[in-house]
């Protein structure tokens, strides 16, 4: 009891209130944030601009369907034009913008003098894998970006240029991955292939290992049964969300040294190793609407933490906390436990371990006979309070007002100290 008794009045420090009412569900963070904001480029650009806008042929040339901004001159915007086949693409243009059209197939010719490429936005189109040129990207020894999201491709395209930093493949009907296809991507930071129809099977040779620097893999919304195997080392985000995964191998994320966000939602798990997400650098975990049924190991630097729609009865807070180092908190702030079978709120010693939770949400839970039952409590709320003195037990009621909501006190929390 003695040892405890820092982190008690630590832990009262802190206001203490209880809403009954629902929290507006979102998410803190979004890695899928668009990364890619590093290379728009400045111009403010819109989609809409007439056909034949006024700077439209510069000296340096510009394809007819398409503009050319004169304070960009390195770019070529052709958006949303019906176009059917890629324009000639003149020898200076560094960003090439082609989204939203009708085109199927890439040749190479419009692009023979084009060297200079950086980035191509080719999203939004109807392009067929078997109607790609051979060979037609590899030829851009500067690409850094390619866009071909939202396409008909049916297959990886490669061979891809080894400059490629970032590659958007998502919202095709992707099924066919050729083992070298990730040869030489050494550069490749970003790899989305979200939306597709990849097996298990296409994964098997560890080909993804090849991108070492690879730091975002999305492969939600695929056909994947199991974690796609040899991720690099490298890797700090990866997105499996819509996939049929049944299981975690163990030592799974013992490569994974720098992991920071594991999103698995909507997967078919259910039993893993205790301790699998035992990963110092794990700052985001969702693993809600899984078969789930067990609580897990809750690494050191977890912030975000979401169980909802999952099979869990009993959050044993001993599992999830095995013991208490008051210089090395915990710091998981949410925890998002809704639509699972809790009979009543986890033990208030979650507190302990995890000084930094300012909110539980409850929500609806499910009775095992299938019907939807409510805790007392479906949103619990902390908030650390400003200028609190550490004798003081009975802050909480200084900053009571947020949205007018309805607050009590629920001796719950406090009141069952069993250690
Ligand atoms: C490539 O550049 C040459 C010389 O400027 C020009 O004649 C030719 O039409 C260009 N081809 C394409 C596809 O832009
Ligand atoms: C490429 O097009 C997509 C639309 O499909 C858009 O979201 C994205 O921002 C574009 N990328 C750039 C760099 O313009
Ligand atoms: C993509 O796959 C789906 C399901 O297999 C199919 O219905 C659809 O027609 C395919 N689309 C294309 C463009 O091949
Ligand atoms: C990879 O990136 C590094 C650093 O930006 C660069 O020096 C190198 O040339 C790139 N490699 C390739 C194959 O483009
Ligand atoms: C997964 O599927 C569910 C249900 O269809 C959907 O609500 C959710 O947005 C999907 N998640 C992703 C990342 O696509
Ligand atoms: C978590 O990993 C660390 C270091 O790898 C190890 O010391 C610790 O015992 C592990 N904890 C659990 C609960 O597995
Ligand atoms: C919680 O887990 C520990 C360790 O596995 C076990 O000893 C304890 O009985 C469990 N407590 C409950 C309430 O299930």
């Amino acid at each position: 009891m003695g040892f405890l008794s820092p982190v008690y009045v630590f832990l009262f420090s802190f206001g203490v209130r209880v809403y009954s009412q629902y929290e507006t569900y979102q998410w803190d963070e979004d890695y899928d944030q668009d990364p890619s904001e590093e290379y728009q480029p400045e111009f403010p650009f819109h989609q809409n601009i007439e056909y034949g806008a006024p700077f439209r042929q510069y000296t340096l040339g510009c394809a007819r369907e398409c503009s050319c901004p004169s304070n960009f001159p390195a770019s070529m915007y052709c958006v949303n034009r019906k176009l059917k086949t890629i324009p000639n693409i003149p020898a200076h243009i560094q960003q090439l913008y082609l989204q939203f059209n009708e085109i199927e197939a890439v040749t190479a010719n419009p692009f023979i003098n084009a060297t200079h490429l950086k980035e191509i936005n080719l999203s939004h189109n109807k392009i067929k894998s078997q109607k790609i040129d051979y060979g037609v990207f590899a030829k851009f020894p500067n690409l850094l970006q390619l866009h071909l999201e939202h396409n008909n491709l049916e297959e990886f395209p490669s061979p891809l240029p080894k400059s490629l930093e970032r590659l958007f493949l998502g919202y095709n009907n992707i099924s066919v991955l050729q083992t070298d296809a990730m040869d030489g991507l050494v550069n490749l930071t970003m790899l989305d292939l979200c939306y597709n129809h990849l097996h298990d099977s296409v994964l098997k040779e560890k080909i993804l290992a090849k991108m070492e620097k690879l730091m975002q893999l999305n492969l939600c919304h695929n056909k994947l049964e199991s974690m796609p195997p040899g991720l690099p080392s490298s890797l700090m985000y990866l997105s499996l969300e819509n996939n049929s995964i049944s299981s975690i191998p163990e030592n799974y994320f013992k490569k994974l040294p720098k992991l920071h966000a594991l999103r698995i939602s909507h997967n078919k798990l259910q039993d893993i190793p205790y301790n699998i997400f035992n990963l110092s650098n794990l700052v985001e975990l969702n693993v809600g609407h899984n078969k789930l049924k067990q609580s897990f190991y809750i690494p050191r630097n977890l912030e975000h933490l979401y169980l909802e729609n999952n099979e869990i009865e009993n959050i044993n807070v001993t599992v999830m906390c095995p013991s208490i180092d008051p210089l090395h908190n915990h710091h998981l702030t949410y925890l998002r436990v809704d639509q699972n079978k809790l009979k009543e709120p986890i033990n208030s010693y979650i507190f302990f371990c995890f000084p930094y939770i300012h909110s539980i949400y409850y929500g609806e839970q499910r009775s095992t006979n299938g019907q939807t039952i409510h805790l007392k409590t479906q949103v619990f709320r902390r908030f650390q309070d400003d200028d609190s003195d550490e004798h003081d037990e009975s802050d909480g009621a200084q900053d009571s007002h947020e949205h007018g909501a309805e607050e009590h006190f629920d001796p719950h929390y406090y009141d069952s100290q069993e250690w």
